[in-house]
């Protein structure tokens, strides 16, 4: 469960707020989508959860933990796939996974079953010894979601996961994002593709100029108007629309 209170966060020399006074919980077995225009403050609010950056007012609690009064312990709770996987490029694929596994204390034959589910679902288990500098942009973001499921963590927190991969990892993506969900686990992404988050998720938040402007299902999305598809009641919300006509005019 992730739990944000009333957080806000600018970045240093920026008198706009990223994050403005927002309140968001995610349950139990949820999966949540996160939605929103190009800069509206879904990556800072993911990097809010991990800890990556702190909030300047309000607070965030993983599974009930504090993450600024309990850093260590909320954050074994959760793991986290970043829009960008550049990191360790030094290191061969299995050198990264065991560190991962190291820093998360899991068991060395868990570990290992994990890994080799894990890395054959993502088609790298093939590539597992070669350098991670060897390795393609979608190379990289396999061995990002292989790492990020060795812990078997409760709260699964990815930023734009499915963007550059191909359709079959996509697809797995979705298939472990549901099944986790069933097992009560917590799933919590952002996206772009609203199709995506029609199919899975059971809520939505649509965040813009970093206040959240819609939080509910997709059913309740449709609600405001049954006449119009979900793509174009999302884009009145975030008022791109009438800027889409400007450019086509
Ligand atoms: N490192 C940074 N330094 C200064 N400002 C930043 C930084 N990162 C993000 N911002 C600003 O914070 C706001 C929110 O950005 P954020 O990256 O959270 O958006 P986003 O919703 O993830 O966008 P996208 O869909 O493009 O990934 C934007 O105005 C952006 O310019
Ligand atoms: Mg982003």
């Amino acid at each position: 469960m992730f739990e944000i209170q009333s957080v806000s966060k600018s970045y240093a020399k920026s008198a706009v707020k990223a994050v403005e006074d927002l309140s968001l919980t995610i349950n139990d077995g949820e999966i949540f989508g996160f939605l929103g225009p190009n800069g509206a403050g879904k990556t800072t609010t993911i990097k809010l959860l991990t800890g990556i950056l702190s909030p300047d007012s309000g607070s965030i609690a993983i599974d009930g933990i504090s993450l600024k009064d309990a850093p260590m312990d909320a954050k074994r709770r959760f793991s986290f796939v970043p829009d960008t996987p550049e990191m360790f490029s030094k290191l061969k694929a299995s050198e990264y996974l065991n560190f991962i596994g190291d820093v998360y204390g899991t068991p060395v034959e868990d570990r290992k079953n994990r890994i080799e589910f894990y890395s054959r679902i993502f088609e790298i288990s093939d590539v597992l010894n070669n350098k991670i500098s060897s390795f393609s942009h979608g190379m990289k973001q396999k061995l990002f979601l292989t790492a990020s499921l060795i812990s078997d963590p409760q709260n699964w927190l990815l930023d734009e996961p499915m963007v550059g991969l191909d359709p079959e990892a996509a697809f797995n993506i979705k298939e472990l994002m549901r099944s986790r969900a069933k097992e009560g686990k917590t799933i919590f992404f952002s996206t772009h593709v609203m199709e995506v988050a029609e199919k899975l998720c059971d809520r939505i938040g649509i965040i813009k100029k970093g206040r959240l402007i819609f939080i509910g299902t997709m059913e309740e999305l449709k609600k405001k108007d049954s006449s119009k598809s979900l793509e174009e009641i999302f884009l009145e919300l975030v008022e791109a629309k009438s800027s889409v006509k400007t450019v086509q005019e």
